[in-house]
């Protein structure tokens, strides 16, 4: 691994520490403000425009609840970590944090039952995240929110105010300035009627942690395409547009796997006479490179304020623990050390190999 991907893998641990820790010390200044200076990715758009599809090309495995209506009702804060080539990839839910999941499907079903538990098996939403990680040798170090979808109406069994409900939610995630948005919007309908672009366009006026991708390119009209949207005509932001064919329903229905899918998706653009030519820089794969590559730069950025995070954290956390007294027997003291022991290994590659003014000494 380089030195940026363990740096980011352990942004992520902190990150997944921080979390753990909320149910103790969510109100705490420290832990907030770790949390918010770290990156994440969250999708934003209509319903059934395609931001879980997206989510799962993205991580490369099946797992998230996919479909039409609203099937994603409580956030999803999903980190992956990237593993060592070999080992074996699995999932753990914080809620059951002595369950290791190496069945995806399974996961699926955790998340849908999850969903249930808080919300009964409704149509109702709530604000309340499930924290999911995925462990694994083909990700890259990531924090990816899956989101419920902007709507206009309630449908039966919502309340009324389900349009503004699902919108605060959103916005709640994609209103932090670390937060890189992933605006998701449907091929097959009129991009000035996006609600993602709209969304996005007020939270981030300039663009800058925008990422416009356009799904479902395969249901356009026959003799229409996207061009104008892709090359940046339509709507400019300051990182490109990127195309996306995900599974159809019918795909999804006959179990198709992640596999063929994006091997499906790769032959759509190499052979498409209206997209051929862009072909390398379209596609979920892609999709995800330029988003490693851009939180990497976003951390680099970062790091001098990281890290006089992390050392003011580490400070904190070593009086915290002093005061609670060691061995500490509670989970919260445990959370507090695992935090404390993760921060100091940030600090000491940090210094090892980023400090003194050689910032792209990495490697
Ligand atoms: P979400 O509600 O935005 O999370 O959307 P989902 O990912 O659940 O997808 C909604 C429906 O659209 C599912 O039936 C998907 O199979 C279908 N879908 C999503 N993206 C595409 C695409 O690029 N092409 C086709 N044909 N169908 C898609
Ligand atoms: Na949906
Ligand atoms: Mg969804």
């Amino acid at each position: 691994m380089t030195t940026m991907e363990s740096l980011i893998g352990l942004v992520n641990r902190i990150q997944m520490a921080c979390t753990a820790l909320g149910d103790y010390g969510g109100e705490d200044q420290t832990f907030s403000s770790l949390w918010d200076a770290l990156p994440s990715v969250a999708v934003v758009g209509g319903q059934s425009s395609g931001k879980s599809s997206v989510l799962e090309s993205i991580v490369g495995r099946d797992f998230l609840p996919r479909g039409s209506g609203i099937v994603t009702r409580r956030p999803l804060v999903l980190q992956l970590h990237k593993m060592d080539e070999g080992q074996q990839e699995y999932a753990e839910f914080a809620h059951l944090p002595d369950r290791q999941f190496t069945d995806f499907s399974l996961v699926r079903k955790e998340i849908q039952d999850e969903t249930d538990r808080v919300t009964g098996k409704t149509k109702q939403i709530s604000p309340v995240p499930i924290h999911l990680s995925i462990y694994s040798p083909n990700v890259v170090n990531l924090t990816l929110i899956d989101l419920p979808g902007l709507t206009k109406v309630a449908i039966e069994g919502q309340p009324e105010s389900i349009a503004q409900d699902i919108e605060t939610m959103v916005r709640s995630f994609v209103d932090k300035p670390n937060c890189i948005i992933l605006a998701i919007s449907p091929a097959n309908q009129d991009i000035a009627t996006s609600d993602a672009i709209k969304l996005s366009r007020e939270v981030d006026p300039m663009g800058e942690r925008t990422f416009g991708v356009l799904t479902k390119l395969d249901l356009m009209d026959k003799g229409t395409n996207a061009l104008d949207v892709l090359e940046g005509k339509s709507y400019r932001l300051q990182h490109p547009w990127v195309g996306i064919v995900n599974r159809s329903q019918a795909d999804i229905n006959r179990n198709v796997d992640m596999i063929l899918a994006r091997q499906k998706e790769r032959e759509y653009f190499a052979t498409s006479p209206d997209y051929g030519h862009l072909a390398s820089k379209m596609g979920s794969e892609y999709l995800a490179k330029l988003l490693s590559k851009h939180l990497e730069s976003v951390i680099r950025a970062r790091i001098p304020s990281i890290t006089s995070l992390i050392n003011k954290s580490i400070e904190e956390l070593e009086s915290e623990l002093d005061h609670l007294g060691r061995p500490v027997a509670i989970d919260a003291g445990a959370q507090l050390y695992t935090i404390l022991e993760l921060c100091r290994a940030f600090d000491r590659i940090f210094k090892q190999h980023l400090d003194g003014g050689r910032p792209g000494g990495d490697r």
